[in-house]
């Protein structure tokens, strides 16, 4: 039995998707898609989106498109069973932005944590585009046009999630009971809301060099996991070890199974026991690091692997998205004839409103 749920979410094209993406989203999406418990599912690569603040970068945006999509499709999304798309391609989607933008305040989009932060990182604060100060209501637009109820997505997506659940509330009291109010799924697991960069920072990204990409080869991952931050006290083998802030039992928080102590650190029965020595003391780091990187290389190589195998065939994952495009946008088309008939704007299509004025002009 599939229920009524529609998931639907995205990223921006501006790099290959690495392990935070992985365990803030993709893993759940893959699992979700296998549950199979939705009426619908789709998933696209918001290029629109990743334009906003990249407008000097378009050949940036075009190139990551495909890595996007391949890294999708190599960690299990099956077009098949998800609708993959991209976001530019739908044209409904920035027609309802504009009308989106009737019903949030300036001073609203001002208070979004997120784009507060994203304004710092990259120094907008004297010259704000437009469009990117915007975006949350084009996001807003993004997972209505397609009735979206569940949106699994990371921490950071949570005011986004809010904006939309509050345009939809506007909408459907000015215009009547249009559009579906969307739910954010956030990961299970703390560890993995947001994991932090090799170098134990705040999250991981592309400009700081801290990220393991789902695409990075074997040896790659081993030089990052083996030069990964831990805790800076513990420096003898003998000393007690700090778990907190350490980015090793982080990502082992976010990654380790009970199963993988079996496989690969018999000496341990659980997690627990191992902080537990760790924090004694007489437990080293090249240790716990060479069970996360057992761990890691054992969840990354068949991602890798299919990669490979997708990256034979380009041309037919653009097939692939173009297709996804095509049942996309009818999908949103629907929507956007809903929602002008609600705003008002059907003229051509409402031949009450014509023999109405006809009678009154006549
Ligand atoms: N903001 C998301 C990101 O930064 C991408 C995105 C655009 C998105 N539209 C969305 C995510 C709709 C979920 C739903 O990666």
């Amino acid at each position: 039995m599939s229920s009524n749920k529609i998931i639907l979410t995205g990223d921006r094209p501006t790099g290959r998707l690495h392990i935070g993406h992985y365990v803030g989203s993709l893993r759940r999406r893959i699992e979700l898609q296998n549950e199979g418990d939705y009426q619908r599912m789709f998933v696209f690569v918001a290029d629109a989106q990743a334009l906003t603040d990249n407008m000097e970068n378009p050949e940036k945006v075009r190139q990551n498109v495909v890595e996007v999509a391949l890294d999708y499709l190599a960690c299990g999304l099956d077009p098949e069973k998800v609708t993959l798309f991209i976001q530019s391609q739908i044209p409904e989607l920035c027609e309802l932005a504009f009308y989106f933008m009737n019903l949030v305040s300036v001073s609203r989009l001002q208070r979004n944590p997120t784009v507060k932060t994203e304004i710092q990182m990259r120094g907008f604060e004297s010259s704000i585009p437009v469009g990117f100060f915007t975006y949350p209501i084009s996001q807003a637009a993004d997972i209505t046009a397609f009735r979206a109820t569940t949106v699994p997505a990371g921490e950071d997506q949570k005011p986004m999630i809010e904006q939309a659940t509050e345009i939809v509330r506007r909408f459907n009291h000015i215009y009547g009971e249009t559009l579906v109010e969307p739910n954010i799924m956030l990961p299970q697991n703390n560890a993995c809301l947001r994991l932090p960069g090799t170098d134990g920072k705040a999250k991981m990204s592309k400009s700081l060099g801290n990220c393991i990409y789902l695409s990075d080869t074997e040896e790659d991952v081993k030089k990052k996991v083996m030069s990964m931050y831990t805790d800076p006290l513990h420096i003898n083998v003998s000393d007690p070890g700090h778990i907190e802030g350490n980015t090793v039992f982080t990502y082992l928080d976010a990654f380790c199974k009970p199963e993988h102590f079996g496989l690969y650190n018999p000496e341990y029965n659980s997690l627990d026991e191992l902080k537990a020595h760790y924090q004694r003391g007489g437990l080293g780091d090249m240790k716990v690091k060479r069970f996360l990187l057992n761990i890691l290389q054992a969840e990354l190589e068949p991602i890798r692997n299919r990669r490979k195998e997708f990256e034979k065939d380009i041309p037919a994952i653009y097939d692939m998205l173009r297709k996804g495009s095509e049942a996309a946008r009818e999908v949103a088309a629907q929507t956007l004839d809903d929602v002008r008939r609600a705003m008002r704007i059907n003229y051509f299509d409402d031949a009450e409103l014509i023999a109405e004025q006809a009678k009154r002009f006549g």
